[in-house]
């Protein structure tokens, strides 16, 4: 089997490079421009450190091909292939960042065959870095990660975001679900502002469950196989199919079930593929 610790470490060292970027533009007055809604923002500084992270990458490893947030907003085409990808969300958080709303990410995560090997969430005010590698456990700053293991959705912190949509369905379907939830009852419904780091709540067993509808790729992907090596289970009304534009994270399948049975999606194109 490959081992693909050396590109896992690279990744690492980068994500703590773009952080400090990240970190130094956190106070600093920003150029937003909107992209494909009022609530879908980008600033020079996710487009700056997604060409840094690119550019790194591309010089070690020619070979390698990349779907980055930026780029694709850029026109670039969203295509996973088998060959080894790097999944990329400079800044994860973008409405935070602008607002220095203190939850942003760096969120990279690396695919062979379009299989996750690993995962990197750095976030970056908190300075927390979650990562795991398939097969090898889940990390948050080098100390192993586990899920809480909880079974009983009523006693359950679940963790959501809104997103970006703004239209009508969307909106109905998304608070009707937060109303679905809370009747059940859970003991709290939470919004950080970043699935990455939402997701990687669950890893840590501070939130039993996440599900988001509506997020891309690169919002979930290296949160995804953090979840999964801490222990949890994630999935998606079906099998996770991280280009869904749905996913469910939970500490159990019946926290992940209880959740698929209460929560409705509306429709999203899917980010490629299916
Ligand atoms: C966004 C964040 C947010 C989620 C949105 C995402 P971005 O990512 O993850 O929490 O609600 O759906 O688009 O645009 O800040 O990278």
């Amino acid at each position: 089997m490959a081992d693909w610790t050396d590109c896992l470490d690279f990744g690492i060292s980068l994500a703590k490079q773009a952080s400090e970027a990240v970190l130094t533009a956190f106070n600093r007055q920003k150029e937003v421009k909107l992209k494909s809604s009022p609530a879908d923002l980008v600033t020079e500084t996710d487009q700056r450190v997604e060409k840094m992270l690119i550019s790194a990458i591309r010089k070690r490893y020619p070979q390698h091909r990349f779907i980055g947030e930026e780029s694709v907003a850029a026109g670039e085409p969203l295509e996973l292939t088998d060959r080894p990808t790097w999944i990329i969300d400079p800044i994860d958080g973008t409405v935070n960042f602008v607002h220095r709303f203190p939850f942003v990410a760096i969120s990279i995560a690396f695919t062979v065959n379009k299989q996750t090997e690993f995962g990197i969430v750095y976030s970056c005010v908190e300075d927390k870095l979650f990562h795991a590698q398939r097969g090898r456990g889940a990390f948050l700053n080098g100390e192993p990660l586990h899920v809480s293991g909880q079974e009983d959705i009523s006693r359950c912190v679940v963790v959501t975001e809104i997103g970006a949509e703004r239209d009508d369905l969307a909106l109905s379907t998304l608070t009707s679900n937060i109303f679905r939830l809370l009747k059940l009852p859970v003991h709290g419904v939470r919004a950080l502002g970043t699935a990455a780091v939402d997701m990687c709540q669950v890893a840590t067993g501070g939130a039993d469950a996440y599900y988001h509808i509506g997020m891309h790729c690169w919002d979930i992907a290296a949160s995804a196989i953090i979840v999964k090596e801490a222990g949890g289970v994630v999935t998606d009304t079906d099998e996770f199919d991280m280009m869904s534009r749905r996913v469910i994270a939970a500490s159990s399948s019946s926290v992940a079930n209880r959740i698929s049975q209460v929560v409705r999606a509306f429709p999203c194109r899917r980010d490629c593929g299916g």
